[in-house]
């Protein structure tokens, strides 16, 4: 143990009460140990630190930090070095601001393009996903504080976030929602890790012995702090035994009391209880000396040129018809879409930045060269028609050579704590888009979205460029790109599907019980589509620049992989080559092909460049259930380099040595996963690859069940707290504008009152609430009462006795 010396100065008492929080985002110190209290702050995009009224959901205001561009944005750019920079910015900011712990990024598999975060989140590939994340990691630890990668883990949908039950088979846990995790923690070294809310086949995240302590801390040689998600903690005394770290965000002495009974009853050892605080030692000295070293000053203006950049390399062009972009110097353009004024740069929930600054496309319009020739909003925001600014919109594109028509999801439609109800896009957008088209056929549409989108409008505008959620200087980004100051060089980062009902996960998505059925697998994003052959609209990887590149000379050994890529056009860009593997003949089945390494290229006009791409240890293995372990089979394998997953441009063959692994499915009907169309698999199949029975999905009435769930409950009181919560919930659906707290408390848990109320509500107080739900009023009440006034006295008591040990 690092801390020995410190640790054995504290009793068991103290020991205990280090390790859950004192406040939403602050750990409890020990002055006359020598133990400062440090502070964790979001978030993934920029620094989100409340120095008044703290709240997890974004709700209250917080520091001015820079806004960089979402996860979702970024990854576009395919572009770790991208991500170190931006990391090293936020982790300046942080060191700054005095946190030291940065909670982001996140970078959960985009299993559905319904989850309402996955503006927060990278991929749908987990190789992409991990190296992108270990960039940021990389870079914001570069400042001596903490990066705490989240949501760990098979966490890919908000509906009942806090008490959902991700069911999931073995191989598909390892090789599709881990992997990118292991790539983090191996490649990048975080100092903390979040668990996740969410259970993984009938065990919380934050008590799962698999995935912490086997998985985590035995096969990848994690060393750093586990901390909670906030109000994540289930059975706080497991999760220390199972390898959890901090309990977050401030679950007041109760959750002390928790750690000493365990001790005493046998639960778990006053060793466990060490071992956590030694790993939550080594993070509070070692960032906490790094935040108190640093100068409390950063430049802002870089910073901003920084997430201005960071936007322009992360944009993707999905249409340009007769090359309509980029607009030469002088065009005259009329702009329309209400994000031109109010741009739509970040999603909603605990990311939630408040920005230094933020460019609109207006202003940043003035000094692009083009000749603007008005603006008109278009549209209304949340989704009403509106006549009379249609054509207004409509007459001013008349007047125009080229309309920059500015669409996008609005701030509600993606957010935390809500996932999305489809893939479109407004109706009042689309019908001003047809509208537009047919006075200015010369119409590029600008998109403002975190995730995809069905495109059935797609014929109505010549130019399509999607800048995701661009960040605070998002908007300068995207200029510099329609006017060619930057090529566009990004390249989707998940598929965008013609249809939702063509999404793999269509009828398992969200989860609405308490089991999340994953029973597509390994299938996600471009592995299912590619694998059972369903037409998309743009594939993953896809991405047009304004020029062109040719790929050849590609030789290849089941190590590296070299190719030559030239820039034939005759202006500066840059090339992401994409490098999948595939078995066509493979004996255990597999998706058609894998993404297994890519690199960026940046190309003078005319210019060649060798490029080299190493395969890994993740190249060919997969995971085997019959020996519990990596397994590579033997035979050969294609390796295909190309500009996206569906335009290889270069093959090879190599010979690959096999470890000699029984096939795990040997005798095993597995038809639906042998064809990769797993939309709807039968309940038989899923027991067979999962190699057991489907978890039963009934209410039940005890800690875990949901506000949301009362209405199953026996007792008036509780469905008087359901009818108002549903009654709030309901009512600010019909606004268009879903409260996030109402839904929060809706999809939470009874537990959750015990561990997010800073100690006014104990764990023995939910169990009085309980009863009250299972019917026995009286009783119940009662014990609610005596709960209550027992935790008031022994909270004094505590609180007293930490003070003057
Ligand atoms: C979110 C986390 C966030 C935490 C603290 C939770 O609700 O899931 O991503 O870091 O709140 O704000």
């Amino acid at each position: 143990m690092k801390n020995a010396e410190i640790i054995q100065q504290l009793n068991l008492e103290q020991k205990c009460a280090l390790l859950s929080g004192e406040t939403v985002f602050t750990t409890r110190g020990y002055k006359k140990a020598g133990i400062p209290s440090i502070t964790l702050s979001d978030g993934p995009n920029g620094v989100r630190k409340q120095a008044g009224a703290a709240d997890h959901l974004g709700l209250n205001p917080s520091v001015p930090a820079t806004c960089f561009p979402t996860a979702a944005t970024v990854a576009c750019s395919w572009d770790p070095a991208l991500g170190e920079e931006i990391g090293h910015a936020m982790g300046e900011e942080a060191a700054a601001q005095e946190v030291s712990v940065l909670l982001g990024p996140g970078l959960n598999t985009k299993r559905s393009p319904l989850c309402g975060r996955n503006f927060e989140y990278f991929s749908e590939d987990p190789y992409l996903s991990g190296k992108m994340a270990a960039g940021y990691v990389r870079g914001i630890q570069s400042e001596g504080i903490s990066a705490c990668p989240k949501h760990f883990a098979v966490n890919s949908q908000e509906l009942r976030r806090m008490a959902s039950d991700s069911v999931v088979d073995e191989r598909s846990l390892r090789e599709l929602y881990l992997t990118g995790f292991e790539i983090v923690v191996k490649e990048a070294h975080p100092k903390t890790i979040m668990s996740s809310y969410n259970l993984i086949n009938g065990t919380y995240a934050n008590e799962n012995a698999h995935l912490l302590q086997d998985i985590l801390r035995k096969d990848w040689g994690f060393d750093g702090a586990v901390v909670t998600d906030w109000g994540g903690s289930n059975d706080h005394a497991l999760g220390v035994k199972n390898g959890s770290t901090l309990e977050m965000p401030a679950p007041g002495g109760d959750a002390v009391r928790e750690l000493l009974k365990a001790v005493e009853t046998g639960k778990i050892t006053e060793a466990d209880v060490d071992a956590r605080l030694d790993e939550l030692l080594t993070l509070v000295f070692d960032t906490h000396a790094a935040v108190e070293n640093h100068s409390r000053e950063f430049d802002a203006d870089a910073h901003h040129a920084l997430a201005r950049r960071a936007a322009a390399e992360s944009t993707v062009l999905l249409k340009n018809e007769e090359g309509l972009l980029p607009l030469a110097a002088g065009a005259r353009v009329a702009v329309i879409g209400d994000f031109a004024e109010t741009p739509r740069y970040q999603g909603a929930g605990s990311s939630a930045v408040n920005s230094i600054k933020v460019d609109t496309f207006l202003e940043c319009l003035k000094e692009s060269g083009l000749n603007s020739v008005g603006f008109a909003a278009g549209f209304d925001r949340q989704g009403k028609p509106d006549d009379a600014k249609k054509a207004e919109a409509v007459a001013l594109a008349k007047k125009a050579d080229t309309v920059l028509l500015c669409l996008g999801l609005d701030e509600i439609k993606e957010s935390e704590g809500l996932d999305r109800a489809d893939m479109k896009l407004a109706d009042n957008q689309i019908e001003l888009l047809q509208a537009v088209q047919q006075a200015n056929p010369n119409t590029v549409v600008v998109l403002s979205a975190g995730a995809s989108l069905e495109t059935p409008w797609l014929t109505h505008c010549k130019a399509l460029v999607y800048g995701a959620l661009g960040g605070q200087a998002g908007a300068g980004a995207m200029v510099d790109v329609l006017t060619g100051k930057v090529n566009p060089s990004g390249k989707l980062a998940e598929t965008w599907a013609n249809a939702y009902e063509h999404t793999p996960a269509k009828d398992n998505f969200a989860g609405k019980g308490r089991t999340v059925q994953y029973r597509e697998g390994l299938y996600v994003g471009y592995r299912y589509y590619q694998t059972a052959g369903v037409p998309v609209a743009f594939p993953f990887g896809y991405g047009l620049s304004y020029t062109n590149f040719a790929y050849s000379d590609l030789k290849a050994d089941a190590h590296s992989v070299t190719l030559t890529v030239k820039n034939t056009g005759n202006r500066a860009g840059a090339e992401i080559v994409q490098l999948y593997i595939a078995k066509p003949d493979a004996k255990v089945f597999r998706p058609a092909q894998e993404l297994k390494a890519f690199a960026k290229v940046q190309l003078a006009a005319g210019e060649s460049k060798t490029v080299t791409l190493t395969l890994d240890d993740k190249a060919f293995r997969y995971w085997n259930t019959k020996t519990d372990s990596w397994e590579v089979e033997g035979g050969s394998y294609e390796i295909r380099v190309g500009a996206s997953s569906a335009d290889i441009r270069l093959t090879a063959v190599v010979e690959v040595a096999g470890t000699e692994a029984p096939n795990p499915y040997a005798g095993k009907s597995l038809p639906h996963y042998e064809s990769g169309k797993v939309q709807s698999v039968p309940d038989a199949e899923w027991e067979t690859l999962m190699g057991c029975l489907i978890p039963e999905d009934k209410v039940r009435i005890d800690r875990n069940m949901t506000l949301g769930e009362l209405n199953h409950s026996r007792s008036p009181i509780c469905w008087l707290v359901w009818l108002v919560l549903h009654t709030l919930l309901t009512a600010s659906y019909k606004r268009g504008k879903p409260d996030l707290n109402v839904m929060f408390q809706y999809n939470m848990p009874l537990r959750a009152l015990a561990k997010m109320t800073n100690g006014a509500i104990s764990m023995g107080m939910v169990d009085g609430i309980v009863m009250e739900a299972k019917g026995f009023w009286i009783i119940g009440l009662c014990r609610v009462i005596v709960e209550a006034v027992k935790n008031v006295i022994l909270n004094v008591q505590l609180e007293g006795r930490l003070r003057n040990s």
